[in-house]
């Protein structure tokens, strides 16, 4: 049995949209169960549903032995994993955002805060750094903070908040995570896993 850790949010739906678009059957059902329950089981493969940033904490203690992961929880923390491959889905970016009207950022709203320093920092900008939790958007809007650096995908959240791109930050992908040790020791049951999704 080999334990595979994915997140229940945005990346969730791109993935089974992944699966359903390449035909594979025998994981879109049991995948897209409107149920409360935490895991389930296809053949000898073990799904968890985790949140994001604790998707890489399953793999790294090896309990899962991969993950499925946006590029931007990686970007943010770090952890002692296998960063395996890009897969073809999950694409967004970070970008810094704000209202039509604002001059220079000096506070910045974001979930992101190490993303957010690493970026100001290396622009030789003094932005002070707001952590929130999510729903960043209302920040800008209330007037907490001058703008946010936050994950942007279809543009729909800026666009209905009125809020506007500045500048993009990074790109963010889907990639595949894997546990240092079980990796190898698991390599047959990972790979004939891997191959049967078409991500190797
Ligand atoms: C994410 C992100 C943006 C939005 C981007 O928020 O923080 O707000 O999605 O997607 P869009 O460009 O397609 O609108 P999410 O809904 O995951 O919730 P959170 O910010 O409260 O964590
Ligand atoms: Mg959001």
């Amino acid at each position: 049995m080999i334990t595979v850790a994915l997140t229940k949010g945005r990346l969730y739906k791109d993935f089974t949209a992944y699966l359903k678009d390449n035909d594979l059957h025998q994981y879109i059902e049991p995948l897209s169960e409107d149920t409360r329950s935490l895991y389930t089981i296809v053949d000898n493969v073990k799904f968890i549903f985790a949140k994001g940033p604790d998707v890489p904490t399953y793999v790294e203690s090896g309990v899962a032995d991969i993950g499925i992961v946006g590029s931007d929880i990686i970007e943010e923390d770090t952890f002692n994993i296998l960063n395996v491959s890009q897969l073809p889905f999950g694409d967004c970016h970070f970008s810094v955002a704000g209202l039509p009207d604002q001059g220079e950022f000096r506070t910045i709203a974001t979930k992101y805060t190490n993303v957010a320093s690493k970026y100001f920092r290396e622009k030789k900008m003094d932005v002070s750094l707001v952590h929130l939790n999510g729903s960043v958007e209302l920040a800008p809007l209330l007037g907490l903070t001058d703008g946010i650096v936050d994950i942007v995908q279809t543009g729909n959240t800026l666009k209905d908040n009125g809020l506007i791109e500045y500048e993009k930050i990074l790109e963010i992908h889907a990639r595949l995570i894997a546990n240092k040790r079980t990796f190898y020791t698991k390599e047959d049951e990972i790979y004939k896993f891997l191959t049967e999704i078409g991500v190797f």
